[in-house]
């Protein structure tokens, strides 16, 4: 009887074949795109203290409350699977000193993530995220252009049927008075709300934005809106990113509701959805967060970036599977029999192998104990230039394409093959 199977867990995936060439193109092209825009890659830790996340993402948001990873190491430490990227960034950011280089310093990273989360199409528990976080710079045009380097990535994806939605949720000064203001309004309408929102007046009033509960959605109708109570300063810097989104021709829908999952922002906050995907239709967003540095024990610091879902690109569009790498010349052996003359042909091929690598060629030789006509059929699936048939002494080269055979001393077999191929450019 064989062992019990052991299944990967819910919520997490392998990835495979044409996933994995998609992906790479997919990173590819927003390697070209953020590093064209002075973007540096950055890889932070899979794991962190858990105070990060707590301090930095906020106590009152689900990510922290219901859906962290957390572990304790052998020495007793708290440990989270990072469930985000922005606040590792930043405390990379101050761990490192970047406050002393030129700024903005502009870094971004693709990367897996885990949240504990009731596991759907586009939502894993480990998922992944290209993601572009720029500190030390105020100015509106950061954000402009934050937002469109994700546009403009998702728009050379492929990912079809995109909106954005915009909006600001001012200073956390302003934002403080207009929280006491919903709080008000939401204390008045208490009955009327869902539990979880009803919970949450203190803590976290903002999220009832979010509900799709019917009497909840009735009271936030008339709820007091962040956007009409900005103070002059937040309202110019808003009106600026703006303008600097229109002049550059990307469309937007500006969104009083707009609400997103972490508490860390501050001013602009975005939304890219794309109507391709179902329930789950957020592709990618992000904002500023002009605070988070310095709470996480770092000099005042602002910032502004954004993180995108890979599956989610790849659900609702992604780029085109890139095509399979060619190979140049597959290596077979011819039927020799099962004795000493095998095992030294087998020697050559493998010395053909190496040799054609050596050489820049992309070389695979036989190793399924395949019959000939299987090696040839193998060698057609995979997509092979040249086949070199290694006999005793000497070695068959075909031409795959043109038809061409030759038959040729072993030794001189991987100089053939070069040559063939450069007849061929
Ligand atoms: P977020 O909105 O939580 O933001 O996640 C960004 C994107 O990650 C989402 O739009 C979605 O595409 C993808 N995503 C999130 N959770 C899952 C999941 N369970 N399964 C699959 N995809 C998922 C952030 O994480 C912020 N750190 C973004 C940011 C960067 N803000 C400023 N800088």
């Amino acid at each position: 009887m064989s062992a019990e199977q052991i299944k990967a867990p819910r919520g997490t995936h392998d990835i495979l074949g044409e996933q994995a060439a998609g992906r790479a193109a997919l990173e590819a092209k927003a390697c070209s795109i953020l590093e064209g825009a002075g973007y540096a890659r950055i890889e932070t830790p899979t794991f962190e203290a858990t105070e990060l996340f707590a301090r930095g993402v906020g106590s009152s948001t689900d990510i922290v409350r219901k859906e962290m990873y957390t572990l304790t190491d052998g020495s007793g430490r708290s440990l989270t699977l990072r469930p985000e990227g922005t606040a590792p960034v930043c405390r990379a950011y101050v761990e490192h000193g970047m406050h002393k280089l030129p700024q903005p310093v502009k870094l971004w990273y693709l990367s897996s993530f885990f949240r504990y989360e009731r596991a759907q199409k586009g939502r894993q528990r480990q998922f992944w995220q290209v993601g572009a976080e720029a500190f030390g710079s105020e100015d509106p045009a950061i954000d402009a252009e934050s937002i469109l380097l994700l546009g403009t990535l998702l728009e050379r994806l492929g990912v079809r049927d995109v909106r954005l939605r915009l909006s600001s949720l001012g200073s956390s000064e302003s934002r403080q008075r207009y929280r006491e203001r919903l709080q008000t309004h939401l204390r008045a309408n208490q009955a009327s709300l869902s539990a979880d929102v009803s919970e949450r007046i203190e803590l976290n009033p903002l999220r009832a934005f979010d509900s799709a509960h019917e009497g909840t959605v009735a009271v936030m109708r008339d709820a007091p809106r962040l956007l009409d109570e900005l103070d002059a300063e937040d309202a110019e810097h808003f009106a600026t990113v703006r303008e600097l989104l229109d002049r550059a021709g990307m469309a937007y829908e500006v969104d009083a509701t707009l609400v997103r999952g972490l508490d860390y922002y501050t001013r602009t906050v975005f939304e890219f959805t794309s109507d391709a995907l179902g329930a789950q239709s957020g592709v990618g967003g992000g904002g500023r967060y002009d605070g988070l540095v310095e709470q996480l024990g770092g000099p005042s610091t602002p910032g502004m970036g954004w993180a995108a879902g890979i599956e989610r690109i790849l659900l609702a569009g992604g780029p085109p599977a890139a095509g399979a790498q060619a190979v140049d010349l597959y290596v077979g052996l011819a039927d020799v029999g099962e004795d000493g003359s095998y095992a030294r042909v087998k020697a050559a091929a493998f010395e053909i192998m190496s040799e054609a690598r050596a050489a820049g060629l992309s070389a695979q030789m036989e190793m399924a104990g395949r019959s000939l006509k299987g090696q040839l059929g193998h060698a057609n699936r995979i997509g092979a230039r040249f086949v070199a048939i290694v006999g005793e002494g000497e070695t068959l080269l075909k031409d795959m394409q043109g038809g061409m055979q030759e038959t040729l001393e072993t030794a001189t077999v991987v100089h053939a093959a070069l040559r063939g191929l450069r007849e061929l450019t």
